[in-house]
């Protein structure tokens, strides 16, 4: 197949409708609705309205050209057949007119009886998971043109469980590490029960400076899942780095062979590149490169490690624009796993939209970061990485986790108030750049 151009989404960032058809209450809810955890207090309970705009959405995925589009499948949903029915649509409606469904297992909206049963730190929630996926498999079936399992589980692992500031809130880091491997052994028992090509997407960090403080930020941030999934073995720098918060006995005989489950594609989220330097013990210390509010940090392990403020320009995230790391990614994936495609299933950016006067979204400089993340991607493929597609992230604006509805990622705006979609200029940028098929 030719190189695939797509948009992505993710569940609770745009459905809403969060407790219709018999959807059960997810971590995402109960953290969004405790007080002080999202900004201004927004939850995703009506978020962008998708449940019930879902046709229109798709025909704005058809107008913009697309071959594929990445949604995720809400797990508190499939408990109700009415919820299994509105993927089941969903994916019908994209295959009537050509566009890929390509499914997500998992965006991190885990039910909230499982959390209260121990969450990913509990070793039980992977096999729920793998059922979870094998009812969904059956569902769907071959409608689905890729099955990816997890989205960036070090956000879940790290995020949710070590800094907190994401669902469930948790600041555990021994059982962060514990989440990370029972979101391994989910990916590998999940992969063997999917009916169709599997992937998994990771927020593989391009880790830059001094050469002792990356390799640590690499080990826990992308070799804890690389290894496993594709090496097949934790690597043993990682278990010696994290001797001393624990001792990796929720690693069973046999686990590794699981989670090395034969994957079709890797998926690589891509943003910004990470600095970093040794801690030579002065304060304050930056822990978390804008994930984390210094209190508790995501990176456990990395006790003498300091995350730097990477020179601008930058995003409405802070997140430093820099191009070059993307294709530096791909290369060093392309290096240590030749045999494994590639697809970038997430890059975009958020900046601070206006409506202007003529009632256009002038978002030049989400044009500018898009063409020169394309041109990275270019840059890679010319030099051999076998990357076989694109996603922007994000095709309408959303709920963005602990920021709420203040940063819009969309190429198409969406007032809040009323619901209306408007193609910002970039939507119409993407078009004309799929319809000559550049990278093809
Ligand atoms: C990624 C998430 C996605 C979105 C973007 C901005 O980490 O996968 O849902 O929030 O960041």
């Amino acid at each position: 197949m030719s190189f695939v151009w797509g948009a992505a989404t993710a569940a609770y960032q745009i459905e809403g409708a969060a407790d219709e058809d018999g959807r059960v209450p997810s971590i995402w809810d109960t953290y969004s609705r405790t007080p002080g955890r999202v900004r201004d207090g927004d939850t995703g309970d009506v978020a962008t309205d998708h449940y019930h705009r879902w046709a229109q959405d798709v025909e704005t995925m058809s107008a913009l050209g697309l071959d594929a589009y990445r949604f995720s499948i809400a797990w508190p949903r499939i408990h109700d057949q009415r919820g299994i029915d509105f993927y089941s649509r969903l994916v019908d409606a994209l295959l009537e007119r050509g566009i890929a469904p390509v499914a997500t297992l998992y965006h991190w909206d885990l039910p909230q009886s499982l959390e209260d049963a121990g969450g990913w730190p509990a070793r039980d929630t992977a096999y729920r998971f793998a059922e979870y996926a094998e009812r969904i498999g059956a569902a769907l079936g071959d409608r689905v043109h890729t099955w990816t399992t997890l989205n960036e589980p070090w956000c879940s692992a790290f995020l949710g469980y070590a800094s907190g500031v994401h669902a469930p809130g948790r600041t555990e880091p021994a059982a962060a590490l514990a989440a990370a491997h029972h979101l391994n052994l989910a990916h590998g028992l999940a992969a063997r029960v999917l009916p169709g090509p599997v992937s998994v997407t990771l927020n593989l960090h391009h880790v830059r400076g001094d050469a002792e403080a990356a390799r640590r930020v690499d080990a826990v941030a992308n070799r804890v899942f690389l290894g496993p999934m594709l090496d097949g073995a934790y690597p043993a720098d990682l278990l010696e780095d994290t001797a001393h918060i624990t001792d990796w006995s929720f690693v069973r005989d046999g686990d590794e062979a699981t989670i090395a489950a034969p994957l079709d594609v890797l998926g690589v989220n891509y943003y910004t590149p990470t600095l970093v330097r040794p801690w030579n013990g002065g304060t304050p210390r930056a822990t978390a490169d804008g994930h984390g509010d210094g209190t508790a940090s995501p990176w456990v392990g990395c006790d003498d490690v300091e995350f730097v403020r990477q020179p601008g320009p930058y995003t409405e995230m802070g997140w430093s624009i820099d191009p070059t790391g993307l294709t530096d990614l791909l290369l060093r994936l392309h290096r240590d796993h030749p045999d494994t495609p590639l697809m970038i299933t997430e890059n975009g950016a958020a900046f601070d939209d206006q409506i202007d006067a003529d009632g256009r979204i002038h978002d030049q400089r989400r044009i500018d970061y898009l063409r020169d993340h394309l041109a990275a991607v270019g840059r890679a493929m010319k030099a051999g990485a076998d990357v076989r597609g694109y996603f922007v992230w994000s095709l309408l604006d959303n709920f963005e986790w602990a920021h709420g509805y203040s940063k819009r990622f969309g190429i198409v705006h969406v007032d809040y108030a009323t619901q209306e979609r408007t193609w910002k200029d970039s939507a119409h940028w993407y078009r004309d750049h799929i319809a000559g098929r550049p990278l093809g």
